[in-house]
């Protein structure tokens, strides 16, 4: 497999196969990402819940694409940085960039049943993939759209998104602070979630 067959990860490796590594002091937390047979929360587990954080096209390029629309931050940077936060929210942090349509979805799948939250910036999909739509509504947690640039101010096919009809909150124009924003909210989202009962859980 070549260089170009890699799913990019922002240089931190593999994230998936690291899969729920424990970050941090673990807490009791009710995740129903973590439930039993019949979908009951397992009380009592000390696990740190996944939070998956997905980005779409040429995000791999960040800190030398546009710098003057996305800044000089690379993806790798931004990467340390959720891990950095994750660990103080006690959030196990996945991490991920695609160019390809295909490996977003898969990882949304592979999100189902399993992780908290995910934080996802689709960049161009955001605009395009009724398919990362379709993935993300079959994720039962919540999710945090994040945008780098405001997309608003931009050119008007950057004005709508497939994606903010299931997003449990949209981010955007607060450069690559707006990942912190995401997981600390997601972290809150999950929290409230796992104190709430049982059947009032979507976000
Ligand atoms: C982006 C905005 C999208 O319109 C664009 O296609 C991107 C990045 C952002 O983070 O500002 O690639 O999602």
């Amino acid at each position: 497999m070549g260089e170009g067959d890699r799913p990019q990860d922002g240089g931190g490796g593999d994230a998936q196969s690291k899969g729920a590594r424990m970050h941090g002091p673990p807490r009791r937390v009710r995740d129903t990402a973590l439930s039993g047979a019949a979908g009951a929360p397992l009380e009592g587990i000390r696990v740190n819940p996944i939070v998956v954080v997905l980005n779409g096209p040429n995000l791999n390029l960040l800190g030398s694409r546009e710098p003057d629309i996305y800044g000089r931050e690379t993806l790798a940077d931004v990467e340390a940085d959720c891990r950095r936060l994750g660990k103080e929210l006690g959030l196990a942090i996945e991490f991920h960039q695609s160019n390809r349509e295909y490996e977003i979805i898969d990882w949304i799948h592979a999100a189902r049943g399993r992780a908290g939250g995910i934080v996802i910036n689709p960049a161009a999909f955001t605009h395009t993939s009724v398919a990362i739509l379709d993935a993300l509504a079959a994720f039962e947690g919540p999710i945090i759209e994040v945008h780098i640039s405001n997309v608003h101010r931009r050119e008007p096919f950057r004005h709508h998104s497939f994606v903010s009809g299931v997003a449990s909150g949209v981010i955007v124009g607060c450069g690559t602070q707006g990942y912190g924003f995401a997981l600390r909210r997601i972290a809150k989202l999950i929290e409230e979630r796992s104190s709430a009962p049982a059947g009032r859980q979507r976000a």
